[in-house]
């Protein structure tokens, strides 16, 4: 055999790399929470094989408890129900591998200031992605928004095992609720195991993906970027829950989250049938605070005709070039971040972060309350200027050098490689070998 061909197979044994190790931790889904309201809150895990599991829940105000047992079976999700609202509540899961317990609280009611974290586009990037994580868990906000492609492909449960083991820390005391990603959604199929293991609010037109949530005063809407929008029924449903919203005296903040964003600086570019749809005009209509989407692998936000919109998109996955420069994009940096959101009343201030927590933009709005009949409007009280930087009203806790930090039960194992440039590399390289051992074989005949 030409000695360039097995040069080449060593390359071509790398596009899989080594496995990466077993997880030591005997439960295949460690506990985290879900699907939180004020009186009401789901735990879900899952063990390796069927089992029947036993969960306690205890109010740390009161003397309150219960029990319910789950099972037989592998995948496990248990709501409680009738709890008191902004209350800190103990969990103990029971399983054959022993008792896990945390401590979660329930959402807060409309008077109640609050702080929500924004990540998304987390992807292969397991060692970003596990950094990110402590940074987002040490802030100890309310919850969490992921802005879609949480993996490669959303059709492999171990792409999903790894998601979940690097994100327990956080997702054992935090809901995070899911913006679904391309990634996701291979062929549609991807959304089955997307939906078992989210567990979210049912009621819109595509359960459990296309949602709504209400946190103290603030109304979070989640679309689908994968389905269409023109005439689509996730259209019909947002008009009228933004409606709704908009007309709610208790409802004061609004929000939207989708993975593909109608506007962009990034090379995958703007979501044309968003817009096409007139959603986007809807949402300035009924005085969306702001747009948070992901896709384009990095962070911006921009103001268009009064409608703001984030997009953070740095959650792990390589991050990519700005290509374009709008006028109405105010900051863009290709760089792995997330962004932060305190909710105080009329006001909201959103700020964004690099990996260590550093500034990198912020904005503090306040919703006008529209007299009756009219158009509600948003204020930009004030906001990052490159020239003149100022730090945010609330800045979030500043989180330890992360070689502080406790080690991380996971292994390294193939971190943030770049897959598809080293399999494409390797094929080129086996491909170069072949044809200079048949050019070597026809010069010798
Ligand atoms: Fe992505
Ligand atoms: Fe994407």
């Amino acid at each position: 055999m030409n000695p360039l061909l097995i040069l080449c197979i060593p390359l071509l044994l790398g596009q899989t790399g080594p496995a990466p190790a077993r997880r030591q931790d005997p439960l295949a889904r460690d506990p985290y929470v879900q699907n939180v309201t004020p009186t009401a809150l789901s735990i879900l895990w899952e063990t390796h094989g069927p089992e029947t599991c036993k969960i306690r829940l205890r109010s740390l105000v009161t003397a309150d408890s219960w029990e319910q047992a789950s099972g037989p079976g592998e995948h496990h999700e248990v709501r409680f129900e009738g709890l008191v609202p902004s209350s800190r509540y103990e969990y103990t899961v029971t399983t054959g591998s022993g008792p896990v317990t945390d401590v979660v609280r329930t959402a807060p009611g409309p008077m109640e200031p609050f702080t929500f974290l924004v990540y998304g586009d987390t992807r292969h990037g397991h060692g970003i992605h596990r950094q990110l994580v402590r940074v987002l868990e040490f802030d100890q906000a309310s919850f969490v928004l992921h802005t879609g492609d949480f993996v490669d492909d959303g059709l492999k449960k171990s792409n999903w095992y790894r998601f979940f083991t690097i994100s327990n820390p956080l997702m054992r005391r935090v809901p995070l609720y899911p913006t679904v990603g391309n990634h996701e959604n291979a062929f549609e199929r991807g959304l089955e195991l997307y939906r078992r293991f989210f567990a979210v609010p049912d009621d819109g037109p595509q359960p459990e993906v296309v949602y709504a949530f209400t946190w103290g005063n603030s109304r979070f809407f989640v679309l689908n970027a994968n389905k269409p929008f023109v005439g689509a029924p996730q259209t019909a449903w947002l008009r009228t829950q933004l409606k709704e919203a908009a007309a709610n005296p208790q409802i004061r903040h609004l929000f939207v989250s989708v993975h593909h964003s109608p506007y962009t600086s990034g090379p995958h570019g703007p979501q044309q049938e968003l817009l096409d749809s007139g959603l986007v005009d809807d949402m300035r209509r009924y005085g969306v605070d702001m747009l948070f989407a992901g896709h384009d692998h990095m962070y911006e936000r921009g103001r268009v005709d009064g409608l703001n919109y984030a997009i953070t998109a740095g959650g792990g996955a390589p991050i990519y070039y700005i290509k374009h420069n709008h006028p109405y994009s105010l900051v863009t940096e290709p760089t792995y971040n997330y962004a932060r959101v305190v909710v105080q009343g009329d006001l909201i201030e959103f700020s964004a972060h690099r990996m260590d927590g550093s500034l990198l933009d912020y904005v503090h709005l306040r919703r006008q309350k529209p007299a009756r009949d009219m158009p509600p409007r948003i204020e930009v009280v004030r906001e990052y200027r490159k020239e003149a930087p100022m730090v945010p009203a609330t800045p979030p806790p500043t989180p330890p050098p992360f070689s502080s930090m406790r080690p991380d039960p996971v292994s390294p194992g193939n971190d943030g490689f770049p897959w598809l440039f080293t399999g494409l590399l390797a094929i080129a390289a086996g491909l170069a070998g072949l044809g200079a051992w048949l050019g070597h074989r026809r010069r010798r005949r």
